[in-house]
């Protein structure tokens, strides 16, 4: 049992990590908008003081990737500065901090998967915010972990599939990008790995996402598929479906250190796909 505090703990990732943490007898202080927000400095060091905490899951971010490219200084706020306060709380501290990044840190043009010391070079606005909080986590925090994820899918927020699900139900066709590669990460997978990580003491930055590689058109038609849905789902390009932030052609997460260093427990994405269509 431990006291840990977890950011945006109402968000996708981190309503699950904390009910996960509370059902395994650990106290668990929630901040999350509107009561506490992260960009706040004196009153972020000033309570997470007062909780106390041992350890610090940072799940809060500014997460709407085209918003992000036009709303600048509140990405930066949020996602470098928000983390910077998170990271100085817990140095001050002497506690753990787990900060989750993501695969927009990378441009998408390496020829293979990305490895944990592959070189960082963002290229949206969304991406580059998560890698000034990556930055402030290494330079503030002695004991620190950096997971990156992505293409997070999860029953307590938005994601891509309920979209296409909705969608697919709606229409008798439906394009969707296939030139797109990268690994889906369901929440109900992460979490546990999440937990393990946190008390494994092998700091560092990993990649944790299910195994295997997939495109979003493949991702939705597998969906569509096990859902007995009957549209006629078809391939398209990027350029087919422009959008305001960039996103990185090729997304894939090598998980290398984090295998070697702590153990690959994740399930494929197509088991993590049907049980979550199942519950
Ligand atoms: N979703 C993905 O596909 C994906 C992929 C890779 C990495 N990630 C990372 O995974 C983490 C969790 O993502 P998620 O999808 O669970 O995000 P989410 O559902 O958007 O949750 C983020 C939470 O942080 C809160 N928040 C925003 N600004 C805040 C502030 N200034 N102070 C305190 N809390 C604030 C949000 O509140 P409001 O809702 O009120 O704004 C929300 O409750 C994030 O760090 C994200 O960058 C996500």
């Amino acid at each position: 049992m431990r006291k840990v505090l977890i950011t945006g703990h109402h968000g996708m990732l981190g309503s699950e990590l904390s009910l996960a943490c509370e059902d395994q007898g650990d106290e668990v202080f929630g901040f999350d908008l509107p009561d506490m927000d992260i960009t706040k400095r004196d009153r972020v060091l000033h309570a997470i003081g007062e909780a106390d905490p041992e350890f610090i899951f940072h799940c809060a971010a500014f997460t709407n990737v085209d918003r992000c490219e036009t709303e600048i200084e509140t990405a930066m706020r949020v996602n470098a500065i928000g983390t910077q306060n998170v990271a100085l709380a817990a140095e001050s501290l002497g506690v753990p901090l787990l900060y989750i990044s993501t695969d927009y840190i990378f441009d998408g043009t390496k020829n293979g998967p990305y490895d944990e010391w592959d070189t960082a070079n963002p290229q949206s606005i969304y991406g580059k915010s998560k890698y000034a909080g990556e930055c402030f986590v290494r330079q503030l925090c002695q004991w620190h972990y950096i997971v990156r994820i992505s293409w997070l899918i999860g029953k307590n927020g938005p994601n891509f599939i309920e979209t296409i699900l909705k969608l697919a139900r709606e229409r008798d066709e439906l394009k969707v990008v296939s030139d797109q590669h990268g690994s889906p990460t369901f929440v109900s997978d992460l979490v546990p790995e999440l937990i393990r990580v946190s008390e494994s003491g092998a700091f560092g930055t990993y990649h944790i996402t299910n195994q295997g590689y997939t495109t979003w058109y493949e991702f939705a038609k597998k969906a569509i598929e096990l859902k007995g849905i009957s549209t006629n789902v078809l391939p398209c390009s990027t350029e087919e479906f422009p959008r305001p932030a960039p996103r990185p052609r090729n997304s894939r997460l090598s998980p290398m250190l984090y295998a070697q260093a702590i153990g690959n427990d994740m399930p494929t994405w197509e088991k993590g796909l049907k049980d979550y269509l199942k519950s």
